[in-house]
C-alpha cells in the first residue's frame, strides 16, 4: 500500500495502548473525510467507535496519535482510504448469501438474457459493486459458468466485474484463496469450482481457473470517478450502502441507472431499499429492482 507513514514522526509512544485519545479536532476532521471519501456519515456518538476501531491502524502504522494519523491522510488521501474505510465499516460477506438472488439469476434471468445474447452477438456484463473479499463474485462466476455450459452460450462474451475500495478485500478476491470453513454457502455440487490445497494450502481451497476467468477484481471507490461506461446487465450493490446518508445513496442509485439499460437488474442487501430514494427502478422481488423503460 502507498502511504507517506515514513513522512510521519514515529518516536512516541505507539497508540492504541489505551492512552492514546481521539480529540475533537481530529474527530471532525476524520468525520469529513470520511463522509467526503466514503459517503459515511458519523454522528458524534461515533467517536468511542471510530477510536477504538482506528488503534489498531495506528499501531500497524506504528504512529504515535490520531494527529499523525490524520496528517498522513492529509499527505496521501487515496493511499490509506482504503484501510480507513475497512476500518471503520464491515467486510462481512459469504458465497450465496441472500441465496434468492442466484436462484432468481440461475431460473430466470440468465436462461432469458442468454437466448438474445446468443442471437445478436452481445456481451454479458455483471458488476459486483462492493464485492468484499471475492464470495459474491465468485458465486456468481458459478451460476454463470453453469448457464452457459447448460444453454450452449460457451461462445457469449460474458464477464463480471469485481470492485471494492478495501486493499485487504481485494487481496483475498484476487487470491481465490478461502478457509474451508468459508465454503459452507456452496451446494455439494457446487463444490467442483473449488480445488482443495495440499501441503502449505491444507485447509483452504482455491477458486477454479473458469471462475478466475471471468471475474476481473479491480479498486474502485463508489464515490469517486468510475471508468466504466456500461451497460450492465444487473448491478449487485447489496450490504454495501447501510453506512451511506440519503444524498450518497440518491446520488449513487442515479449512477448506477445511467449504467443499466431498461429492463437491467439492481440487487441490493437484505435490509436495503430504493423506497424514497430513487424511482428510476420498480421492484420485482426481494429487494431486486428493474430499470424502468
Ligand atoms: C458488508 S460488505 C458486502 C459484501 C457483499 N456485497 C455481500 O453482500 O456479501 C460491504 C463492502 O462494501 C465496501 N464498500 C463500502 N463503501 C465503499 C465505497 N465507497 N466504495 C467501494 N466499496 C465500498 C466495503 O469495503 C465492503 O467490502
Amino acid at each position: 500500500m502507498a502511504v507517506a507513514a515514513g513522512a510521519i514522526k514515529r518516536d512516541a509512544a505507539p497508540a492504541g495502548d489505551g492512552t492514546t485519545l481521539l480529540g475533537e479536532a481530529e474527530f471532525r476532521f476524520l468525520r469529513d473525510f470520511v463522509y467526503e471519501h466514503c459517503g459515511i456519515a458519523l454522528g458524534e456518538h461515533k467517536r468511542q467507535l471510530v477510536q477504538g476501531r482506528l488503534a489498531r491502524r495506528l499501531r500497524a502504522l506504528g504512529l504515535p496519535n490520531y494527529a499523525a494519523y490524520c496528517a498522513l491522510l492529509r499527505s496521501d488521501p487515496n493511499g490509506e482510504l482504503g484501510e480507513l474505510a475497512s476500518a471503520i465499516s464491515t467486510n462481512v460477506t459469504a458465497f450465496f448469501r441472500e441465496p434468492h438472488h442466484y436462484e432468481l439469476l440461475e431460473n430466470e434471468l440468465l436462461p432469458q438474457w442468454l437466448v438474445h445474447k446468443r442471437r445478436d452477438g452481445d456481451r454479458l456484463r455483471i458488476w459486483s459493486a462492493g464485492c468484499s473479499s471475492g464470495e459474491e463474485p465468485y458465486a456468481l462466476a458459478m451460476v454463470l459458468a453453469e448457464a452457459l455450459e447448460k444453454h450452449g452460450a460457451t461462445g457469449v462474451d460474458a464477464r463480471i466485474l469485481a470492485t471494492d475500495l478495501s486493499p485487504q478485500a481485494l487481496e483475498t478476491a484476487r487470491n481465490g484463496v478461502y478457509p474451508l470453513d468459508k465454503l459452507d454457502g456452496i451446494s455439494e455440487e457446487r463444490r467442483r469450482w473449488l480445488l482443495r490445497g495440499a501441503g502449505e494450502y491444507e485447509g483452504y481451497a482455491c477458486v477454479h481457473p473458469r471462475l478466475r476467468e471471468l471475474v476481473t477484481v479491480q479498486p474502485l471507490n463508489l464515490l469517486h470517478d468510475w471508468p466504466m461506461r456500461g451497460p450492465f446487465d444487473a448491478i449487485f450493490c447489496r450490504n454495501v450502502v447501510i453506512y451511506f446518508d440519503q444524498p450518497t445513496k440518491q446520488r449513487l442509485f442515479s449512477r448506477y441507472a445511467a449504467l443499466l439499460p431498461a429492463g437491467g437488474h439492481l440487487f441490493l442487501g437484505h435490509s436495503e431499499s430504493l423506497h424514497g430514494i430513487n424511482d428510476d427502478f420498480e421492484l420485482i422481488g426481494r429487494t431486486v429492482y428493474r430499470k424502468r423503460a
